[in-house]
């Protein structure tokens, strides 16, 4: 089986960070999210994966590479315009061919391994859906199943869904889907909607598997889906769940795991954590931070506290010394903010 994990779309819902940089590529206990997305398909023995990248490209072709790393092989297929999931299946029909295929959107992330989800696909089912119980079914495309349990329809973003059961961002797919993709009119909008391209496989009689999740599933397009996944990975870390790698320098500091540290990085007369990811190069000095993720680079001064933050690259934030503010923050990158007097910015 090939895979395709897509990786382009405007990633809108977590501006201004993704002004500069692709959301596929925000760290999650600094690993970009793509990276778990390949170690993913590799761990079920995807080894030829194709990646469709739109403005963000060149970014994300400096960050997988050639995917040797993980044993795999990435082509990269340019998708002109971020004109929806079934369209990026369109575009990467050469690369397909007419293979079976695990389609991974790039910015979901999983708890469990995809095994059970792949195990006996070979695209004589026309599609297998992965689907998750969800509070707010209405921000996904949801299903509509029959008693016996079989799929009898897809919506998406419904006002008034059919179920609790939302398509998470791994679908199976036979040759089927390339009919499918080429059938189907853009959505209310302008995008071409994968969820409508497998309700015309539903519609001309074609098999349509699914399988529950039951491990935790996230996509992390917005900040807060984003920070509990920085969470739920973190969690992972083991012993004293503290992981400060060589070259980072913590003085007159407390760490409190869950807490990840990566090198370059320096802490001095500050608390951090728990659920902190502390990029490369970064820079803590007389704050406190927790339940954050700061991206290489970013800088916090003479704060108390910054909490359920995203600060992008360089980004920089200081505080005043001795007051007590309580700071949540979606930062682009070389953005700064200052509580002072902002006089630095005078000099
Ligand atoms: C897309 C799909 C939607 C699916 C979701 C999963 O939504 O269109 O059906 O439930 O991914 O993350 P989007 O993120 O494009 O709004």
């Amino acid at each position: 089986m090939k895979g395709l994990i897509l990786s382009g779309g405007s990633g809108r819902r977590l501006r201004p960070l993704t002004h500069t940089s692709a959301k596929q590529l925000v760290p999650i206990a600094n690993v970009p999210i793509l990276h778990y997305v390949v170690t993913d398909l590799v761990g079920v023995g995807i080894t030829d994966i194709g990646i469709v990248v739109g403005d963000t490209g060149d970014e994300v072709r400096a960050s997988v590479g050639d995917g040797s790393r993980w044993g795999a092989t990435v082509t990269y297929i340019d998708q002109e315009e971020p004109l929806g999931l079934a369209h990026a299946v369109l575009v990467a029909q050469p690369f397909l061919d007419d293979k079976a295929f695990a389609m991974y959107l790039g910015d979901n992330m999983f708890e469990d391994s995809l095994d059970g989800v792949v195990d006996g696909f070979d695209g004589t089912a026309a599609a297998r859906l992965l689907l998750a119980r969800v509070d707010d079914p209405s921000s996904f495309g949801v299903a509509d199943l029959a008693d016996d349990g079989t799929i009898v329809g897809l919506v998406e973003k419904p006002a008034d869904p059919p179920s609790d059961l939302a398509l998470v961002g791994v679908y199976l797919f036979g040759p089927r889907i390339h009919e499918a993709v080429r059938a189907i009119s853009p959505s209310a909008r302008g995008e071409l909607e994968i969820t409508d391209a497998i309700q015309w496989l539903l519609d001309t009689g074609e098999t349509v598997e699914h399988r529950v999740l039951e491990g935790w599933w996230i996509d992390t397009g917005k900040k807060d889906p984003l920070l509990e996944c920085n969470r739920l990975v973190l969690d992972r870390l083991e012993g004293d769940q503290v992981a400060v790698d060589d070259g980072a320098e913590v003085t007159d500091s407390t760490l409190v795991g869950p807490v990840a540290v990566a090198a370059g990085a320096r802490i001095q007369n500050s608390t951090v954590g728990p659920y902190v990811a502390v990029g490369e190069g970064c820079d803590i000095r007389g704050a406190t931070v927790e339940y954050s993720v700061l991206m290489a680079g970013a800088q916090v001064s003479d704060l108390d506290r910054l909490t359920n933050s995203v600060l992008g690259r360089e980004a920089e934030v200081t505080g005043t010394k001795g007051a007590r503010v309580d700071l949540s923050l979606l930062l682009g990158d070389h953005s700064m903010v200052d509580l002072g007097k902002g006089d630095r910015w005078l000099k």
